[in-house]
């Protein structure tokens, strides 16, 4: 990509300078994800690594969440965002107050709550999950009922694949409820070899007609395992662009949907992040230590 190198060539030499490190989610372009990323991941694979970034500057490509959970994990690090408008439609349908009056209404109910929330929301929870542990998160719990939220369909998926009772909330990722099972039952009627393979915050009626199911680590470690001749991904574009290049040989048939707060990290953006050591990520103290402890708490769990 000729267009990008001047900028992919500034930021890995000022990254060196700086000492800084770049996380990458899966949903990045392709010139950020196999360019300058030195750390790339599903929320899950991300947050256990920023435990252990050994750097004293953190540049997340992704969404503000996964940002302020690198700070909270690294409270005495500078967390960069290239973009601080990079928000999530799941991350903005709930309040640190939404959770307390769930408490109220549920007394002694376990409250999971999906890492794609702000810090405010971690801090009234007791437990957070990912896309890849969210059933063993809940299971973890000896309550017969758990709050699993703000993923409505999550929380459904979720409830698919446990005895116990799931509560939730109206919560919806913007890409993943566009999907439909009409639209991909169309794919598979024109073409019967297709693989279709879904995250979970994807309506259960997607997943009832898709043939894996899965965080995004997930889904890339499904193709690159089977390798099916054509595969649907059933999540973001980017996906599909960064892993073609390991797999060659396997068709990806789209639709996909962008994610408009992902798209917001650029190549320029992060260079003028690393330039001018903007947009520093914050956490207010008086959340911060029980927000971690939520997180913390994930990591930690033994399934
Ligand atoms: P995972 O990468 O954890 O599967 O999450 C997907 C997502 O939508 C993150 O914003
Ligand atoms: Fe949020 Fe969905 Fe975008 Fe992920 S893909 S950041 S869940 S809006």
């Amino acid at each position: 990509w000729p267009v990008f190198a001047p900028y992919i060539h500034a930021i890995n030499r000022l990254k060196k300078e700086r000492g800084a490190v770049i996380l990458a989610h899966n949903y990045q372009t392709p010139e950020i994800f196999h360019c300058v990323a030195d750390i790339k991941g599903d929320s899950l694979q991300l947050a256990r690594d920023a435990v252990s970034v050994d750097a004293e500057i953190i540049v997340q490509c992704g969404v503000h969440f996964m940002a302020e959970t690198s700070k909270l994990l690294n409270p005495e690090k500078t967390v960069l965002i290239p973009d601080g408008r990079a928000g999530c439609s799941l991350s903005e349908s709930i309040t640190g107050a939404d959770v307390r009056l769930l408490r109220e209404r549920y007394p002694g109910v376990p409250v999971v709550t999906y890492v794609n929330t702000s810090a405010d929301v971690k801090a009234e929870t007791d437990i957070c999950c990912t896309s890849a542990n969210a059933v063993d998160v809940v299971n973890s719990f000896d309550s017969d009922t758990v709050l699993c939220i703000p993923d409505e369909y999550l929380a459904m998926n979720v409830a698919n694949q446990t005895h116990k009772k799931i509560l939730t909330w109206k919560g919806h990722c913007e890409v993943h409820e566009r999907f439909t099972a009409d639209e991909l039952l169309e794919y598979k009627r024109a073409d019967p070899r297709i693989e279709i393979v879904a995250h979970p915050e994807c309506h259960p009626s997607v997943l009832a007609v898709s043939d894996f199911a899965g965080s995004t680590k997930g889904m890339i470690d499904y193709v690159k395992t089977k390798r099916p001749a054509r595969v649907l991904l059933v999540t973001e574009c980017s996906m599909a662009s960064n892993i073609q290049v390991e797999v060659p040989e396997v068709d990806f048939v789209k639709p996909c949907n962008l994610c408009p707060h992902m798209k917001r990290i650029t190549l320029p953006k992060i260079l003028d992040s690393l330039l001018f050591m903007t947009e520093e990520v914050t956490v207010d103290p008086a959340i911060a230590g029980r927000a971690r402890l939520a997180v913390e708490r994930m990591i930690n769990l033994k399934v």
